[in-house]
């Protein structure tokens, strides 16, 4: 009978911590969902009123001028590590680790069996010895304003424009609805 007992404590102490876990995992996931939004919800209409107001070229120097700028602030003001990255990287922060990797070509993957991209996401606690990690990442879809300057048909003066920032650059050549990177945050968790 005392064993018994035990077990059942034992066992439902087990699923307190688990949903604790779970609980935690979500309000984590919904963070990283807000982030999303913060960091989204400025660039893309600060971009579309650069590339109205000034045309693309100018739009080129206002992405490498605001995207960093507003990745540190979103970063400063949540705690989390911000970043957005690419298999075909741009930006200086770009280049994927490891895990965004897979991440990345995972949502591919997805993309190729039929999943919308926007409805993608991938999250996990992620144990590097002593150090754990809650990694979120979201896919980019490529719309058509996005050809302007990731397409396969740049103009000349946008390519000039993107090859002085970036000599490195292999973010060119998508079409419309390949996913183009992905935001990736992460937050140090104990
Ligand atoms: C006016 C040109 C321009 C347009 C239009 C544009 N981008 Fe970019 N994009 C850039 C530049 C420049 C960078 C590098 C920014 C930096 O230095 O961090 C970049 C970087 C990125 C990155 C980060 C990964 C990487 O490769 O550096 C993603 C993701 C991205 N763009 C997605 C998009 C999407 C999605 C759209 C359409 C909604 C879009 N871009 C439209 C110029 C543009």
């Amino acid at each position: 009978m005392k064993t018994k007992l035990l077990t059942i404590a034992l066992l439902s102490a087990t699923m307190n911590s688990n949903v604790f876990a779970n609980e935690a995992i979500s309000a984590n996931v919904e963070e990283a969902r807000n982030l999303v939004k913060m960091f989204g919800g400025q660039l893309k209409p600060e971009l579309q009123k650069a590339m109205k107001s000034g045309g693309p070229v100018s739009a080129v120097e206002f992405c490498h001028a605001r995207a960093p700028e507003i990745a540190q602030t979103v970063a400063e003001k949540s705690g989390w590590k911000v970043n957005r990255v690419s298999l075909k990287p741009r930006g200086a922060t770009a280049s994927p680790d490891a895990w965004e990797t897979e991440v990345l070509k995972r949502f591919d993957a997805e993309k190729t069996a039929g999943v919308e991209v926007k409805t993608m996401e991938f999250s996990e606690v992620v144990h590097d010895g002593a150090k754990t990690t809650f990694r979120y990442m979201k896919p980019l879809g490529t719309a058509e304003v996005c050809l302007v300057c990731h397409g396969t048909n740049l103009t000349e003066p946008v390519r000039q424009a993107i090859a002085k920032y970036y000599p490195q650059d292999q973010a060119m050549g998508f079409n419309k609805g390949d996913i183009r990177g992905a935001f990736s945050f992460s937050k140090a968790v104990n």
